[in-house]
């Protein structure tokens, strides 16, 4: 089932419920300490303590952004809160389509970034086990992946920061008809 053909239900399924949020803390996790990490000194001794951490956390996502788009896909979906403006879903839905292209930039820039470095082999997944590089190695691409990367995190931001701002004000200062929260909680 898709968008278009509307379901009665008026919420998310459990599946897109448990990886919505599971995908969440994880990014928002990935987005605090790339940036911290990708900050510290390169002669700093505890410079790539994190890497490791951050590769093997943002495979995981990459794997839940993989699961999650057959499940979008398939559904159900709820139709859109009642109360919203036709403007107001039109640009909710936006904001959701863009962040689905930043969790599969986001994560296939890393894999391709870490692929392409010519001193790492695969990604180290808490020493189990380890995800095979899926590129030659390439400086040039190494740097496109990692802009791409770069990009992607600031894009993050900006749609993260609209799509909280859009559930908390619909929450709090709107009327119940134009609550988003229970349909994904
Ligand atoms: C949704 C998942 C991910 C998020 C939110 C995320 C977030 C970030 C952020 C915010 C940065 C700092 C960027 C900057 O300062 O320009 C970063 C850097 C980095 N990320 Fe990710 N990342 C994710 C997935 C991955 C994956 C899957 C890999 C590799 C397997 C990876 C490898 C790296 C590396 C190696 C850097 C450091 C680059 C440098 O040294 O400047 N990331 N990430
Ligand atoms: C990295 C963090 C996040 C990402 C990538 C993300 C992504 C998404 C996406 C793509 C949807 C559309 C539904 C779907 O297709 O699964 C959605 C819906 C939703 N998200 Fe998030 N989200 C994030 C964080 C949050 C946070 C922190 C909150 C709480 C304030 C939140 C609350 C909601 C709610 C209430 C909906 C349902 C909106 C509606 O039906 O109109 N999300 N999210």
């Amino acid at each position: 089932m898709n968008t278009l053909t509307q379901s009665p239900v008026d919420k998310y399924s459990l599946t897109l419920r448990v990886l919505h949020w599971s995908t969440a803390l994880i990014i928002m996790t990935l987005l605090a300490v790339g940036f911290y990490m990708a900050d510290i000194d390169p002669k700093a001794p505890e410079k790539y303590d994190l890497y490791p951490l951050h590769k093997a956390f943002g495979m995981i996502a990459l794997f839940l952004v993989v699961l999650r788009l057959p499940a979008r896909a398939k559904g159900p979906v709820p139709a859109p809160a009642a109360g919203l403006q036709q403007w107001e879903h039109h640009l909710s839905h936006l904001v959701h389509i863009l962040l689905y292209v930043s969790m599969i930039g986001m994560t296939f820039s890393g894999y391709f970034m870490n692929s392409t470095y010519a001193y790492v082999e695969g990604v180290d997944m808490f020493g189990l086990f380890s995800i095979p590089d899926i590129t030659p190695k390439s400086e040039y691409w190494n740097g496109i992946a990692h802009n791409v990367h770069s990009f992607f995190a600031w894009s993050f931001i900006v749609l993260l920061t609209a799509h909280i701002a859009g559930v908390v004000k619909h929450r709090m200062f709107d009327g119940k008809d134009k609550d988003v929260l229970p349909r994904m909680a």
